[in-house]
C-alpha cells in the first residue's frame, strides 16, 4: 500500500527514520548503551580479516562499512562486487569473516560467493532484509535489517538500515578486539541513536530538492563527487539517478577528478558534491573549485557551516543537518535518493519499475 505517497520509492525514502530506529533497537541494549549482537558460537575477537561481498547498492553499504571496520576495529577489509569476487580466486585466510550484504538475500552472484566462502571455511556473516531468504538460512552470523518489505526496485531504506547494522557491528568488533573501551562504545551508540532524528531533518528538505529537479532533468551526464565515506555515497547517488531517470551518471572519489574525468566538465554537466563539514571538507571543496574553474555547474550538499564556507557561486545547494561523521553516510543518502526521485518524476519515467531492471537478480 502506497498510502498518501505517489510511489513506493517515495514512501520507502520517508520510512527511513522509522525503520532505521527499528533496526537500531534490535542491536542496541538501551539500559547501558551497548551494542548487542545475536548469540553466536564463535569468538568475534579472533577475526583477522573481513571479506565483504555484495552487489549494487548493498556493495556501496559495504564500502562505507570498510571505513568503519578499519577505523574502529583495525581489522583489514577486502571488498568486492560478487560477480568479480568469484572469478578472481580470492585468497581467504583462516580465521576470516566473510560478510555478505543483501536486501533480498537471493542475489545469485552474492549467494554463489557465500557458498564458495563457506566451502573455504570462512565464518559467514549475512546482513539481509528478508529473514527467510537463502542467505539468511546459510549464515553463521545472521544480522537482519528491519526495513520491512522494499517494493520500489531502487533500493533506499534497505541501504540505510544496512549502514545502521554495519556501524553497530563495527563498534562491537572494536570492543571485542580491545580497540574500543566502554565509554567509546557508548559514544558511538549515542551517535547512532541520533540517526533517526537526523534522517527526519534531512527529509524536511524534500520540497527544496523537488524544486531544483528541473535543473538536473535536462542533463545528459551528471557527476557525483565525494571523499572518504562519502565516496560510496557519490557512487550510490549516481546509481540511483541512472536507474530511475536514465540520465548517465558517474560517481568519483573527488581527488580522482584531476586524473581524467575533469576532461568531461563543461557547463552542460551538473556536478553533485557531497561534502559534510569536517576533516575532509577543505580537500573536497578544493576539488570542487577545480571543477568550477572549468565551467562546471555545482550542486553542493553540505551542512550550514559547509554551505556558508563554499556555497557561493553554486548552481544550487542542499542543506543537511550538521551530524557526527559516523552517521553522515546515512543522512547524506536521503538527498541523493530524493534528488534521483524528483528528477525521475520531472522526466516522467516509471520510478517504481524502471526499464530493464528486476527487484531481485536471481541469475548470475
Ligand atoms: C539499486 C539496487 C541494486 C541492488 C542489487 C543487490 O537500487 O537495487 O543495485 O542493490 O541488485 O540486491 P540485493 O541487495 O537484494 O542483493
Amino acid at each position: 500500500e502506497k498510502g498518501n505517497y505517489r510511489h513506493f520509492m517515495q514512501k520507502e525514502i520517508f520510512e527511513q527514520p522509522t525503520v532505521v530506529a527499528q533496526t537500531l533497537a534490535s542491536y542496541i541494549h538501551r539500559a547501558d548503551n551497548a551494542v548487542a549482537l545475536p548469540q553466536v558460537d564463535f569468538d568475534l575477537s579472533t577475526v583477522k580479516r573481513i571479506t565483504i561481498v555484495a552487489c549494487g547498492t548493498s556493495y556501496y553499504a559495504g564500502m562505507v562499512a570498510k571505513y568503519w571496520f578499519e577505523t574502529f576495529a583495525r581489522v583489514p577489509v577486502d571488498i568486492d562486487v560478487a560477480s568479480e569476487f568469484r572469478y578472481r580466486e580470492p585468497v581467504l585466510e583462516e580465521g576470516g569473516l566473510a560478510l555478505f550484504i543483501s536486501q533480498s538475500g537471493e542475489t545469485a552472484d552474492t549467494l554463489a560467493a557465500l557458498r564458495h566462502c563457506k566451502e573455504e571455511g570462512q565464518t559467514i556473516g549475512v546482513v539481509v532484509n528478508v529473514p527467510t531468504s537463502s542467505m539468511a538460512r546459510e549464515a553463521d552470523l545472521l544480522l537482519p535489517t528491519h526495513a520491512g518489505p522494499e517494493i520500489g526496485v531502487a533500493s533506499t531504506k534497505a541501504f540505510t538500515c544496512q549502514l545502521a547494522v554495519l556501524a553497530a557491528l563495527a563498534a562491537h568488533l572494536a570492543v571485542r578486539k580491545g580497540r574500543m573501551d566502554r565509554a567509546e562504545e557508548q559514544e558511538v551508540v549515542r551517535h547512532l541513536l541520533e540517526a533517526p532524528a537526523a534522517l527526519n531533518a534531512a527529509l524536511d528538505f524534500d520540497d527544496d530538492i523537488a524544486s531544483m529537479a528541473h535543473l538536473i532533468a535536462p542533463a545528459r551526464d551528471v557527476l557525483y563527487l565525494g571523499r572518504g565515506p562519502d565516496y560510496p555515497l557519490a557512487l550510490e547517488g549516481a546509481l540511483k539517478l541512472k536507474e530511475i531517470s536514465y540520465i548517465h551518471a558517474e560517481g568519483y572519489a573527488s581527488g580522482e577528478m584531476k586524473h581524467g574525468p575533469i576532461a568531461l566538465i563543461d557547463e552542460s554537466v551538473p556536478v553533485i558534491v557531497l561534502a559534510p563539514s569536517g576533516p575532509l571538507f577543505e580537500k573536497t571543496v578544493s576539488n570542487m573549485q577545480e571543477v568550477r574553474a572549468r565551467g562546471g555547474k555545482i550542486v553542493l550538499i553540505s551542512d550550514e557551516e559547509g554551505l556558508a564556507d563554499a556555497g557561493e557561486g553554486c548552481l544550487a545547494t542542499i542543506a543537511m543537518p550538521k551530524v557526527h561523521p559516523l552517521i553522515a553516510p546515512l543522512v547524506y543518502a536521503v538527498p541523493v535518493q530524493l534528488l534521483a526521485y524528483h528528477v525521475a518524476c520531472a522526466k516522467g519515467t516509471d520510478v517504481d519499475q524502471p526499464r530493464n531492471l528486476a527487484k531481485s537478480v536471481t541469475v548470475e
